[in-house]
């Protein structure tokens, strides 16, 4: 089975859009794959979060995933800082990496450009500690978003410099996968654009059924359709989108119809899509609670994932430590 990596960052709970844009396909590949997935809380020290903000958001991510049904007897699911091989590997391929080449990085100058007072070494190397966590497992494949396309170039450069310098194909080159081809675009419900996490625009997956009414119920809509079979303007199409996603066809249709004849009524659909999506995530929102509520369950389930995800990075360190010159 071929080895797959992805790294979460942790920013906050999940909603629809993360749903549909990502973990709906981390749950299709953990049955194809060798899956290791992982939080990236290391990651997030570029940006000096306090320590009581990453023990929790630590725990809201696993508990979230393992509640959309990240399954981890399927899945390797691990925090990063608890396999620490990552580091040994990280300060290897630093040593081969470039001022010129991570300086160039569109996400380090973007960063740096927004927190002037605090352009760190972490910044500046985060693609090197992205690459040790690809390729200490060896992973082939990446299942990533468009914006980490040239992380993710970064990293089979380090895999593909580090062969070439001591002549061996120990790292394979790990290819990207774009989620955004898989991924249903999940529309805001501000009228424009996709989820996101500005206010009113995006729904929890913890939301309980009044505020996601609540929400649904408030999404921009316009004055309605005039000329029968008319296109939809972007807000009423987003909302057609949502219909897509979470309700039945037969809903669809239903509304579609009514949007063609001119009848429709946008309290109706905004009704009915409401409900839909309460169906959706009320028994996510059960289980995040149930997880969240089980730290014991929690911290069992992160010392599994380190466990296995340290043995197989183990591995790879011994042969990278052989190829350099290192005793065993
Ligand atoms: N940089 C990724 C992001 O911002 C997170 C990440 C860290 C990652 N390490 C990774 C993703 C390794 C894939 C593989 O989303």
């Amino acid at each position: 089975m071929e080895t797959v990596v992805s790294g979460i960052r942790p920013t906050g709970n999940l909603h629809l859009g993360n749903y549909f844009g990502a973990l709906k396909s981390f749950l299709q590949l953990q049955n194809e794959y060798n899956c290791y997935f992982f939080i990236a809380d290391w990651h997030s020290l570029t940006t000096r979060p306090k320590p009581e903000n990453i023990i929790r958001s630590v725990r809201t991510i696993l508990a979230e995933y393992l509640a959309c049904g990240i399954d981890p007897e399927k899945a390797v699911i691990y925090i990063q800082s608890d396999v620490k091989e990552v580091l040994e590997l990280y300060l290897y391929l630093n040593m081969n990496a470039y001022l010129g080449e991570l300086e160039r990085t569109t996400t380090f100058k973007e960063k740096a450009h927004q927190q002037p007072d605090n352009v760190n070494a972490g910044l500046l190397t985060y693609p090197t500690l992205m690459a040790a966590d690809i390729i200490i497992h060896r992973a082939v494949k990446v299942p990533v978003g468009k914006d980490q396309e040239q992380n993710m170039e970064m990293a089979r450069k380090f895999a593909r410099r580090f062969n070439n310098m001591y002549d061996t194909d120990l790292f394979p080159e790990p290819a990207s996968f774009s989620l955004s081809n898989k991924a249903v675009k999940v529309p805001g419900l501000n009228g424009s654009g996709k989820m996101g996490k500005s206010d009113g625009n995006c729904i929890y997956l913890y939301e309980d059924a009044a505020s996601i009414r609540k929400k649904v119920m408030k999404a921009v809509t316009d004055s309605g359709p005039t000329i029968p079979n008319s296109e939809k303007p972007e807000v009423i199409q987003n909302l057609f989108t949502f219909l897509d996603i979470v309700s039945t066809k037969d809903t669809y249709n239903y509304f579609n119809e009514k949007w063609n004849d001119c009848s429709i009524r946008y309290g109706d659909l905004k009704k009915q899509l409401a409900e839909d999506i309460v169906a959706f995530t009320t028994p996510i929102r059960e289980r995040i609670e149930a997880y969240s509520a089980n730290i014991e369950l929690l911290d069992k389930v992160a010392r599994q994932g380190a466990e296995k995800a340290r043995e197989s990075a183990a591995k790879t360190l011994e042969e990278v430590r052989k190829i350099i010159g290192f005793r065993l």
